[in-house]
C-alpha cells in the first residue's frame, strides 16, 4: 500500500477480519452481500474523502484552482453532495447530470457542461438554472448557445474546447485529445470561432481554453505539454485579438491501479508538473497566471468502489480453462467487454489466504464476450462465493445498462463502519415502468 489512493488497488482500511471475512472501513463484505444481496456496488466514504483532500492538498501551491468532479465518472445525489462538501465542482455532459445534481440541492454555480452536441433544450435548462459556464465544443454549438442565451437575455461565460494534439498512450478508444477526435476545435478552428465570438455572437463571452487529453493516463509530460500548447494559445490570441483570456481547463485523465501491472503517478506529482508549467510558461510567455480548472473523473471515485458479487455456475473444460459464473457483468460493468478493462478480484469470505486455482470470471449476459476477469488466481472459488471486484467507483454505475431485462444493482456506502444505501436497487415494476402496451 502506498500513501496515496490512485496507486492502490484496494480501498483504504481493507482487511481480513477475525471471521476470515474481507472487510472495508470495519464492513464484512460478506454480511454486506447478505444484507442487501448482490449484485452489489459498494463506495468507501473513507477513501472518497482522502482522494478528495490529496487532491486539494496537492493543487495548494495554485491557490486559484477549482476542481471539478467529471460527473460521468459516477453521477448519485449522495456522492456529489460528499464532493460539493468537499468544495468540489462538478463537469457535466447532459440535462440528466444537471437534473441529479440540482436534485441533490446543488448549485450550479460552479458547474462545467461539455459535450459534443449538446441540445438547445440541454443549453436552455443548464442557462435557465444559472450554469457557471459551457466549454462550447464546435461552430453548431455557438451558434445555438448565442441564440439560447439571447433568448434568456444573458451574457453567458464560455469556453473553447480544443484539442491541442497530444496522445497519451492509453487504450484508443479513451483518448480524446489527439486531432483526430470527435471533440473539439482543432487548433487550426480557433481564430475562426473567436472572430464569430467577438463579432457576431454577443451573448457569449469566451474566459478561457479547455482540453482533455485522455483517459487512465500514466506521463506526467503530457500535462506539462498541454498547459503549454494551451497557454500558447492563449498567447496568440491575445497579440491576434487583444483579448486576454484568463482561465484554462486542463481536464482529467489521471489513471489508477487496477491491477498490479498499472503504475500511475500520484497526484502530487501530476500537480507538481502542471503547476511547473503553469509557472514556466506564463513567465516566458508574458501572461498573467490564470484559474485553473482540473477535471478528475475515475482517479477521485474509482479506487473508493468495490463491486460484490455471488458465484453460481461453473465450467471446466478440462486442460483450458476454468469458468465461474457471477450474477452481475456487462451490464453493471461494461468496461471489460468495451474496452479490454483488466481488473483484480478476490473471494469476500475464504478464510485461507492461498490462491490457488486460475479461473476466468464469466457474466450472467447473452454476450460471449461478456466475460469481467479472464484468467485469475482465485482462492478455491465455490458456487455460493462472494466475488469482490475491485476498482469499480468510475465508469461502472455510470454506464450500466438494463441489457437483458437485468435489473440494476444497489448501491452502499460505507460510513462510520456502517453501510448505508444511496442508490436502491431497481425493481421489476421500474423496469417496465416507460412500456406502453
Ligand atoms: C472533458 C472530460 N473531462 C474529464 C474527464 C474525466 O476523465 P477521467 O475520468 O479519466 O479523469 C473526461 C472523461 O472522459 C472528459 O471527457
Amino acid at each position: 500500500m502506498t500513501n496515496y489512493v490512485n496507486q492502490n488497488i484496494k480501498p483504504l482500511n481493507t482487511k481480513i477480519n477475525e471471521k476470515g471475512n474481507l472487510e472495508i472501513s470495519g464492513c464484512d463484505l460478506t454480511e454486506l452481500a447478505k444484507e442487501y444481496k448482490t449484485p452489489l456496488y459498494v463506495m468507501d466514504k473513507n477513501t472518497l474523502l482522502k482522494m478528495a483532500q490529496d487532491y486539494k492538498d496537492a493543487f495548494s501551491n495554485y491557490p486559484k484552482t477549482r476542481m471539478l468532479f467529471a460527473s460521468k465518472a459516477l453521477m448519485t445525489g449522495a456522492i456529489a453532495q460528499i464532493l460539493h462538501n468537499c468544495g468540489f465542482g462538478f463537469d457535466v455532459v447532459s440535462m440528466g447530470e444537471i437534473y441529479t445534481l440540482l436534485n441533490a440541492k446543488i448549485p450550479l454555480d460552479n458547474v462545467s457542461f461539455n459535450g459534443n452536441n449538446k441540445s438547445y433544450e440541454e443549453l436552455k435548462f443548464a442557462l435557465e438554472n444559472n450554469i457557471d459556464h459551457i466549454s462550447v465544443d464546435n461552430f453548431y454549438e455557438l451558434e445555438l448557445l448565442d441564440k439560447v442565451a439571447k433568448e434568456q437575455n444573458k451574457i453567458q461565460k464560455i469556453h473553447l474546447r480544443i484539442t491541442p494534439g497530444i496522445e497519451c498512450h492509453t487504450h484508443e478508444y479513451i483518448q480524446t485529445g489527439q486531432t483526430d477526435s470527435k471533440f473539439g476545435f482543432d487548433l487550426s478552428m480557433l481564430d475562426k470561432a473567436i472572430n464569430l465570438i467577438l463579432n457576431d455572437y454577443k451573448n457569449l463571452k469566451l474566459a478561457g481554453l479547455h482540453a482533455h487529453i485522455g483517459s487512465q493516463i500514466f506521463e506526467t509530460q503530457v500535462y506539462y505539454d498541454e498547459a503549454k500548447i494551451i497557454l500558447e494559445e492563449i498567447k496568440k490570441i491575445k497579440d491576434k485579438f487583444n483579448l486576454e483570456l484568463n482561465e484554462i481547463n486542463l481536464g482529467g485523465g489521471l489513471g489508477i491501479t487496477y491491477t498490479k501491472e498499472d503504475n500511475p503517478p500520484s497526484v502530487y506529482e501530476i500537480a507538481q508538473v502542471i503547476i511547473k508549467s503553469i509557472n514556466e510558461n506564463c513567465e516566458r510567455l508574458g501572461l498573467e497566471k490564470p484559474l485553473l480548472y482540473i477535471e478528475p473523473g475515475r482517479s477521485l471515485v474509482c479506487s473508493a468502489g468495490v463491486s460484490l458479487y455471488t458465484i453460481g455456475s461453473t465450467k471446466e473444460i478440462e486442460g483450458i480453462r476454468k469458468y465461474i459464473a457471477i450474477d452481475g457483468g456487462m451490464a453493471d460493468n461494461p468496461r471489460p467487454s468495451m474496452y479490454g478493462a483488466k481488473y483484480s478480484a478476490e473471494i469476500a469470505n475464504k478464510k485461507e489466504t492461498i490462491k490457488n486455482e486460475k479461473v476466468t470470471i464469466a457474466g450472467k449476459f447473452c454476450e460471449s464476450g461478456d466475460i469481467l476477469i479472464k484468467d485469475i488466481e482465485l482462492n478455491n472459488p465455490k458456487t455460493g462465493d462472494i466475488l469482490c471486484v475491485y476498482d469499480t467507483g468510475a465508469y461502472c454505475y455510470s454506464m450500466s445498462s438494463n441489457y437483458n431485462c437485468v435489473l440494476k444493482p444497489a448501491m452502499v456506502l460505507i460510513e462510520d463502519s456502517k453501510a448505508k444505501l444511496i442508490i436502491k436497487r431497481q425493481t421489476l415494476e421500474q423496469l417496465v415502468q416507460n412500456d406502453v402496451i
